[in-house]
């Protein structure tokens, strides 16, 4: 009850005709919260779906556009294999369970990364996710998955040159480039939240988010709530942004 009076209390301070359009966040900290418990670190993964559901049904109820999530980086490979293993394994269990929820809610599934690296089971459960819930036109949820800002930028390139070679010649400029990105059609993100309280990008939508505003909690990932992404919110919107100028 106490929970759900400082969130109201918090909903009320919000502009929503000032929210950011895209957020997107970087979930850190479920080995931590595990180690605290002395539980297996993908009790800490497990206990940060539960995050993932606050995020997102947060943001669904405000009405944000994007919801962006790193879940997997091309980094996180180098992690020991029964790790890797239940963190897919985990990623199935979600989409199983969730589809009809995120239908539910009018949420649009979507993925950015190298997505023909995974594993093929985890490839045929993402598509058969977003093809379901496709024609939903409320939030955009992108998982970020075997994603890497440099090879994002890598791939890009490519592209362009495959282009350029083809046509003699290519346009390049920030929207030439930002059309060839994971992300392309989607505002850049307004909000990049990161939990866990460390001060690093980690790879993470490295183009997309030149102008972004940070905002860091100490909180661990599976203990945000809604009430901190409505917290991250208020102060964001409480800052001035000024992309380079002067206002
Ligand atoms: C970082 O915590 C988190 C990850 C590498 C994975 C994020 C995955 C989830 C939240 C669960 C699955 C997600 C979905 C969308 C189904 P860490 O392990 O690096 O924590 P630490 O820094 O404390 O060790």
């Amino acid at each position: 009850m106490k929970i759900e009076v400082t969130e109201a209390h918090l909903l009320a301070q919000i502009d929503l005709d000032r929210l950011p359009q895209h957020i997107a966040i970087i979930m850190d900290g479920n080995g931590r919260w595990a180690n605290k418990r002395q539980l297996p670190r993908i009790a800490g993964h497990r206990a940060g779906i539960r995050a993932v559901r606050q995020a997102v049904e947060a943001c669904a109820r405000l009405g944000v556009a994007c919801l962006t999530l790193y879940a997997f980086s091309v980094e996180n490979w180098k992690r020991p294999r029964s790790e890797v293993k239940l963190l897919m394994a985990l990623l199935r269990e979600y989409l199983k369970k969730e589809v009809p929820e995120l239908n539910r809610q009018n949420i649009r599934l979507g993925v950015i990364g190298r997505v023909s690296e995974l594993p093929p089971p985890v490839q045929l459960d993402l598509k058969m996710a977003i093809k379901s819930t496709e024609a939903n036109t409320g939030l955009r949820l992108t998982l970020a998955l075997n994603y890497s800002g440099r090879a994002e930028l890598i791939d890009a390139v490519r592209a362009i040159a495959r282009g350029a070679k083809r046509n003699g010649f290519a346009e390049i400029n920030e929207q030439t480039i930002s059309d060839r990105l994971y992300t392309r059609g989607m505002p850049d993100p307004d909000l990049l939240i990161r939990t866990s309280g460390e001060m690093r990008l980690s790879n993470f939508l490295l183009w997309q988010i030149a102008y972004s505003e940070l905002w860091v909690t100490n909180t661990l990932w599976p203990d945000f709530k809604q009430s901190d992404l409505f917290q991250a919110i208020i102060d964001y919107q409480k800052r001035e942004r000024r992309y380079g100028g002067l206002t």
